[in-house]
């Protein structure tokens, strides 16, 4: 007779057992079953550390049109017409005019070229002119006021031009307005286009156009629709939804690779990303397209303000991804002094040169500053840092000693007061490092930031297997918060809409929020992070296990060199307590395909209530997911939980994420 499988004796067992927790002291449900029952401790008289009051943040750059085409509000692909040289891409003309970019009429030095709109054969029955199509479409909403704007001169040009929100076969028109006297030199017109009663839809078109004769030029062509609080160069409010539910306490920008850039002129050269929107000159992000630096050094930081997040600064340190790199000494000092002057932009006051430059650019308070972080990931393409390091170290330190400097790579010529580790990992690799934080020198050593890590299952989003995997990683953060000072999910943000062939919005998969036009939604590890950072307390509390079930991994080979078969586990878990009102949050993470009756005990602490709070995220299978069209197929739900106490057993879903809530009295 072929043997049961333990997977089978666990199911068994779990589905003899109750659904709600056994009655105190009682006997597990399935105690008699062949597999022992597992079994969390939880020593409540027993702190390991305080939680980081830091450890859930954003990490961002501009990767898989984040911005463009992504948070930053603006609607209109290519604006500046610098998206790529020679010819307006995203641009359509109406009618027949001639159009060109022209070098002749720049707005400015930044916007140094112009579209040409020869619209010399335009008509009331011909009308000339140009059409955008946005980032794959433009969002029209009923009862919505959006905002258009563009720098225009003329030549011969006497009749207004038409701003108009069109569906894309041209079959519609759902807002337009007139605007008049368009000057033989450069002005910028704003005009607001209002739609009625119009269906929700993103396959449309804004359209600029001419009826009477005569050429004009464009440039910093705009249109937003109603943005978070109202800014007037803001972000998307649905998405800035999306995070403000994540709780996060810090943001990490401008990258990633995006800080670097693949050449040096292409990297995150902060003082042109400041200012008035159209001085600023927008460079090639290194996933290979075009940004217009709309949403600069200024509006991270605003960025910031708004979801209460503290900035966690990356400055530019003389690498980029191409492998050029400026030597420590005095070549470096340049770069070095540029990021003094990055730093006096975000927290001088106004009496110093960049924190009066800030006022003028719109926000006259400083921003906090606490963490500043010397480059992205240099461990693995320069052998250099050590020295680069050391110099923006001791230049920081020396101005500003309250601030703590974050090393991308290991280093000894000083000691960063954190280090950043990323890691990029299957939901196995994940399951199994989920316990690497647990030796780490509690002393002598950086405090951590996992300034980037995801369990890459799935696409454009994660998965269920991708967010059990995050999970357990993150009982493995939660359980060494104290070391552990942050962590944050990459990459953060992608745009659905293409994910494939020449013209596409996503350059690397598996990533935590997707959107369109139109709307967003949160992968299940979206879903996932949000419950681990908003149920949280503030200090670790001991624990151990008993009895958790294996099974068996293959690791995938190194260098071509087989590594031996794994046990791994499949239940995780963590604890930590909110010191002021007593709750326990207890996490625990079922990988497994079979539900399991699991046993809780809590020594050391005051009476548990017998009532609590579940919050449960489950999926009848590891593929299961959410996308735009099903955004919400796999979410959290809340449940009453009964008959708690310090000695209970639960039943944990197949697949599943809990969060328990557990009051002591
Ligand atoms: O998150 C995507 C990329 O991964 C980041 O830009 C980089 O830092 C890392 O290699």
């Amino acid at each position: 007779m072929k043997a049961l499988s333990p997977v089978f004796l666990l199911l068994a067992a779990s589905l003899a057992s109750a659904q709600t927790p056994s009655a105190p002291g009682a006997a597990p449900a399935n105690s008699a079953a062949a597999v022992p029952i597992p079994v969390l401790q939880i020593d409540a008289g027993k702190v390991t550390g305080d939680v980081s009051p830091t450890l859930y943040g954003l990490m961002t750059e501009e990767i898989n049109y984040s911005y463009e085409g992504g948070l930053y509000g603006e609607l209109i692909r290519n604006r500046s017409f610098l998206a790529s040289p020679g010819w307006p891409a995203f641009w359509d003309v109406i009618g027949h005019p001639t159009v060109a970019l022209d070098r002749s009429q720049p707005l400015n030095a930044a916007l140094n070229v112009s579209l040409k709109v020869d619209a010399r054969t335009a008509s009331d029955k011909t009308p000339v002119g140009i059409a955008n199509r946005g980032f794959w479409g433009i969002p029209v909403r009923p009862d919505t006021t959006y905002r258009a704007s563009f720098f225009a001169r003329s030549e011969d040009f006497h009749g207004p031009l038409t701003v108009a929100l069109v569906r894309t076969d041209g079959g519609k028109v759902w807002a337009s307005a007139p605007v008049p006297g368009i000057s033989a030199a450069w002005r910028q017109y704003t005009v607001e286009l209002r739609t009625d009663q119009v269906p929700t839809s993103k396959d449309n078109v804004f359209e600029i156009y001419a009826t009477t004769p005569g050429t004009i030029w464009f440039q910093q062509v705009s249109l937003f629709a109603p943005t978070f609080a109202g800014q007037a160069n803001g972000f998307r409010p649905d998405i800035m939804a999306l995070l403000a539910a994540m709780h996060p306490k810090f943001l990490r920008f401008p990258g990633g690779n995006y800080l670097e850039g693949n050449a040096r002129a292409e990297r995150f050269d902060w003082k042109q990303t400041v200012g008035a929107v159209e001085t600023r000159p927008g460079h090639k992000s290194p996933w290979g397209y075009w940004s217009t630096d709309g949403l600069g050094l200024l509006e991270f930081l605003e960025w910031c303000e708004d979801l209460h997040m503290q900035p966690v600064l990356a400055v530019f340190a003389g690498y980029t991804l191409n492998g050029e790199h400026t030597t420590p000494g005095p070549e470096l000092a340049p770069d070095v002094q540029s990021a003094l002057e990055e730093i006096e932009y975000v927290t001088g006051g106004p009496d110093t040169t960049w924190g009066a430059r800030r006022a003028r650019d719109g926000h006259p308070a400083p921003f906090p500053l606490r963490y500043v972080e010397v480059g992205n990931e240099d461990y693995n393409r320069s052998s250099e840092y050590d020295g680069r390091f050391a110099q923006f170290y001791d230049a920081i330190k020396a101005k500003h000693p309250e601030l703590q400097v974050i090393a991308t790579a290991p280093v000894t010529s000083r000691t960063p007061d954190v280090l950043d580790e990323h890691f990029y990992r299957s939901q196995e690799e994940m399951e199994a490092n989920a316990f690497q934080y647990d030796s780490y020198p509690r002393t002598g050593r950086p405090k951590i930031f996992v300034g980037e890590w995801a369990t890459r299952v799935g696409a454009p989003t994660p998965n269920m297997a991708a967010a059990l995997g995050d999970a357990a990683w993150l009982t493995g953060l939660e359980r060494n918060a104290d070391v552990v000072r942050m962590a944050s999910y990459a990459p953060l943000f992608v745009n659905v809409s293409r994910l494939s062939g020449s013209d596409r919005s996503m350059e690397w998969t598996t990533d935590l929020i997707g959107y369109d036009a139109l709307t967003s939604y949160g992968s299940p590890s979206y879903y996932a992070q949000v419950m681990f950072s908003s149920l949280l307390g503030d200090e670790i509390l001991a624990t151990g296990a008993e009895n958790i079930p294996t099974r068996t991994w293959q690791p995938p080979a190194v260098r071509g060199r087989t590594r031996p078969t794994e046990q791994l586990r499949q239940v995780f878990f963590d604890a930590t307590r909110d010191r002021r009102s007593g709750a326990i949050y207890l996490k625990v993470v079922n990988e497994s395909g079979a539900a399991l009756a699991i046993h809780v005990r809590i020594s050391g602490a005051p009476r548990i209530a017998p009532e609590g709070e579940a919050t449960v995220l489950q999926a009848a299978s590891p593929q299961d997911t959410n996308t735009i069209e099903d955004p919400r197929h796999i979410v959290p739900h809340r449940e009453s939980v009964h008959g708690l106490s310090a000695d209970f057993t639960r039943e944990f879903p197949a697949y599943s994420i809990t969060v328990l809530e557990l009051k002591t009295s």
